[in-house]
């Protein structure tokens, strides 16, 4: 009989051991790997949970097929912690931190946590110094059937490009963002793909709309889901913002506000950094394929500038629809030879529009009522745009050369 109570007290006190040990996976914490302005040698990474940690780290070391690769001596940096209230008004703890000092180049495992509460480590990879050949992902709005539809469109873009260098997704990521229900069901959508492809979210319209109406400033749940730079407009953080990726300048609008401030910033930007390739990522089109829509907000604003520094592709979200247009300049279509500006609109979710009956000659293809995700393969002399409807199949592919004059 004492031996029994032994053995009991000995099965009780590991299992009591065990329940202190927290593994969290990357839906359990809604952890993104968020890009930084410098993907050669710095990431972001971005997390929740109920707990306060009393240490919250960011553990990074250069990957390894070491099995006990976390007895080497790992880099970590301490991160920063925001108490929000959750759901049902109970406490919540965000956790942003960055890594940086990496090499060019080279695959990384990181964890984040603190104590006996870590995530599961994950792997990504740093930009290389050099202009070599890389892919990403671009996907339109997911916002609606984040439990249901999205899962299967986010999947089938990491299996066809299962090395992206990073992941943007046009804006209007959830409905209504102060339904916290609603981000939980992205970071499911999302998973472990957000751990580990660096992600470059763009704020779409409805990161305006909660406590049931639309509102002058975006919803403070948007940036409490990411850490991503500010090196746009200091009154843009993180909505604004841009990166160079090896020989791609990328640059995120918030197409939502402050256009003409944004505009002038863009001239001097494209005007500063002379990249072989650019790509801009903002939420509502120049050229809608929603019907009833006009995009002549952002046309009065961005064209210009577009124009003048001969952008070479524009991805965009907002109408629910497929459109990519042909190279375009001045709002024409141009002619053989002539450097133009491809711009796509396109949508990951359930949610789908009809579409406009009055698009003009602008667009090469369109289409409706279908979910999309689309590869952007980076190369030294052409830049090419895959669109792929979320069965797989093939639905449009454009070649773009570099500009002339850069
Ligand atoms: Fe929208
Ligand atoms: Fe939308």
């Amino acid at each position: 009989m004492y031996r029994y109570h032994r053995l009991l007290a000995a099965f009780l006190l590991s299992t009591m051991l065990f329940a202190t040990r927290l593994i969290a996976g990357a839906e359990d914490w809604r952890i993104a790997l968020c890009i930084s302005a410098d993907p050669v040698h710095k990431m972001n990474v971005s997390w929740r949970c109920e707990t306060r940690l009393d240490r919250p780290l960011v553990q990074f070391i250069q990957n390894s097929p070491l099995a006990k690769f976390q007895n080497l001596p790992l880099n970590q940096s301490r991160a920063l912690v925001e108490e929000v209230r959750g759901r049902d008004s109970s406490l919540i703890y965000v956790y942003s931190g960055e890594m940086s000092g990496l090499e060019a180049q080279t695959a990384y495992a990181y964890r984040v946590g603190g104590g006996e509460s870590w995530s599961e480590w994950f792997v990504f990879r740093t930009a290389s110094e050099e202009a070599e050949p890389f892919q990403f992902i671009y996907l339109g709005d997911p916002q609606n059937g984040l439990m249901t539809h999205v899962p299967r469109a986010f999947r089938a873009a990491y299996s066809a490009a299962p090395d992206a260098a990073f992941m943007t997704m046009a804006g209007d990521l959830v409905s209504v963002p102060d339904d916290d229900q609603q981000w939980q069901d992205l970071f499911h959508a999302g998973g472990w793909i957000f751990g580990k492809v660096p992600q470059v979210p763009v704020m779409g319209n409805h990161a305006y709309y909660y406590q049931g109406q639309w509102q002058k400033a975006p919803a403070k749940q948007w940036r409490q889901h990411f850490a991503l730079p500010t090196n746009g407009l200091a009154s843009l953080p993180e909505t604004n913002y841009y990166f160079l990726y090896q020989d791609l300048l990328f640059v995120v609008l918030n197409g939502n506000t402050q256009r003409k401030e944004q505009a002038k910033w863009l001239d001097e930007l494209l005007s500063r950094e002379k990249a072989h390739w650019i790509i801009l990522s903002m939420h509502q089109p120049l050229y809608s394929t929603g019907e009833g829509r006009d995009g002549s907000k952002m046309r009065d604003a961005f064209l210009p500038v577009i124009d003048k520094h001969q952008v070479d592709l524009v991805l965009q979200g907002h109408d629910h629809t497929f459109g990519r247009t042909f190279p375009l300049k001045g709002g024409v279509v141009v002619k053989k030879r002539e450097k133009g500006t491809v711009y796509i609109n396109s949508v990951s979710g359930s949610k789908q529009y009809e579409l406009e009956p009055m698009i003009g000659s602008v667009f090469a293809v369109t289409d409706a009522d279908k979910q999309f995700y689309h590869v952007i393969d980076v190369q030294p002399s052409t830049l090419t745009l895959w669109s792929y409807t979320v069965d797989g199949k093939l639905k449009d592919t454009v070649i773009i050369k570099p500009a002339s004059n850069r």
